[in-house]
């Protein structure tokens, strides 16, 4: 990597979610192109900062540093340590290496990793330690060694102002990336009667807002010897908010889950523009005004001797939203495909299924409804 030149800056997807996130990062000006695992953009670090700050679907932002072959250990060795370690990382902050091995002569990642750490700490005088927030990652496929720096941190689905999550929450990036699937602009009201913790709900309200997911947080780019605070404060404080006309609805028979939703909320800074009610699924009426997207995932049930209760609860849902629900449009998350028909709703669009957490899980959407 050059001083001035740009380099390849990869956005990690959620598997399957990489043509959203895609076409999010070129909505805000990146010129992005999707690859397997995720969105591969060009820059220099003030949009490594900027792609933190800005993108709601990246599960993480990694910065390459360095590509060589590397067919043995001593080979690697040699090659880390002409890398130019100053130029990313500070000599008194702590780091720590992570490699992975695919069809390679190198096979053995731990050993890599350690060759990488120990030419990284003699080389630059910095100390390796296993819980640094900096991550140097190193990728080994076909013999050929990428070097990457991890500039997030933390995963990016914790925008920073969550503190009360339900059971099984979605990720914020997903959702913020189902939200795209259905269409979801910023305009249109939103509503998930069963919003657990509330992401759907928050997210939808933050983007309505426009405002900037990372504004709450801190990255691990924090730490590197490339972070300008001038600059970075100057970007971050460019933050001006809508007020959006739309209104963001929440709702769970859970009253736990509805206290905690508001509390989110407050947090996020969308408290006025979103409404949580206690209500089970069955007494879930349209709000007044415009039709909007429904957005649910229901409880997927995976315990034994769940599926009939599940069967009903989905039956309920659907007849419940067929009912009240003319001119909203649906999207459905779940894992199992007879699930989502049990709703009997017109599902026409089927987006990928996403793996997320061991699961196959699918967003199910309909058009407006009669
Ligand atoms: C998978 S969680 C949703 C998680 C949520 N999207 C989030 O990000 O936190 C399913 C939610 O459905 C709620 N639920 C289950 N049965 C319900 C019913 N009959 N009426 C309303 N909510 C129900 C549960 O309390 C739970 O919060």
């Amino acid at each position: 990597m050059m001083a001035d030149e740009p380099f390849e800056i990869f956005l990690v997807a959620t598997p399957g979610l990489e043509g959203p996130l895609c076409a999010e990062a070129r909505a805000l000006g990146f010129k992005a192109k999707t690859v397997p695992g995720g969105v591969s953009i060009k820059g220099g670090w003030p949009d490594v900062w900027r792609a933190n700050l800005d993108i709601r679907g990246a599960t993480r932002v990694v910065a390459r540093i360095d590509t060589f072959r590397a067919q043995h250990l001593s080979q690697l060795d040699k090659r880390a340590r002409q890398v130019d370690w100053a130029k990313v990382l500070r000599r008194n902050r702590p780091f720590r290496v992570e490699a992975t091995c695919k069809h390679s002569k190198i096979y053995h990642s731990g050993a890599a990793a350690e060759r990488i750490e120990r030419a990284i700490a003699e080389e630059l005088g910095a100390n390796a330690s296993e819980d640094a927030e900096v991550c140097i990652k190193a990728r080994i496929e076909n013999d050929i060694c990428t070097v990457s720096v991890d500039t997030s941190g933390e995963l990016l689905h914790k925008r920073g102002h969550k503190q009360a999550v339900a059971k099984a929450p979605m990720r914020e990036t997903m959702a913020a990336m189902f939200l795209r699937q259905c269409g979801f602009d910023g305009t249109q009201p939103v509503l998930d009667p069963m919003c657990g913790s509330g992401t759907f709900v928050i997210e939808a309200a933050e983007i309505a807002s426009d405002l900037k997911p990372g504004r709450a947080r801190h990255f691990a780019f924090e730490q590197l010897a490339t972070f300008d605070p001038v600059a970075w404060e100057k970007l971050r404080s460019s933050q001006t908010t809508i007020i959006p006309t739309a209104r963001f609805y929440g709702s769970d028979r859970d009253a736990g889950a509805v206290r905690m939703s508001r509390a989110n909320a407050e947090r996020a800074g969308v408290s006025a523009i979103t409404e949580f009610k206690e209500c089970s699924v069955e007494d879930v009426t349209a709000p007044e005004g415009p039709p909007g997207i429904v957005i649910v995932n229901p409880p997927y049930g995976d315990r034994i001797g769940d599926k009939p209760r599940m069967r009903t609860l989905y039956r309920t849902l659907g007849h419940t939203l067929l009912a009240r629900f003319s001119g909203w449009r649906i999207g459905l998350i779940t894992n199992d495909a007879s699930l989502a028909h049990a709703t009997g709703l017109p599902f026409s669009l089927t987006a990928e299924p996403v793996l997320h957490g061991g699961l196959r899980i699918t967003l199910y959407r309909t058009a407006a409804l009669p």
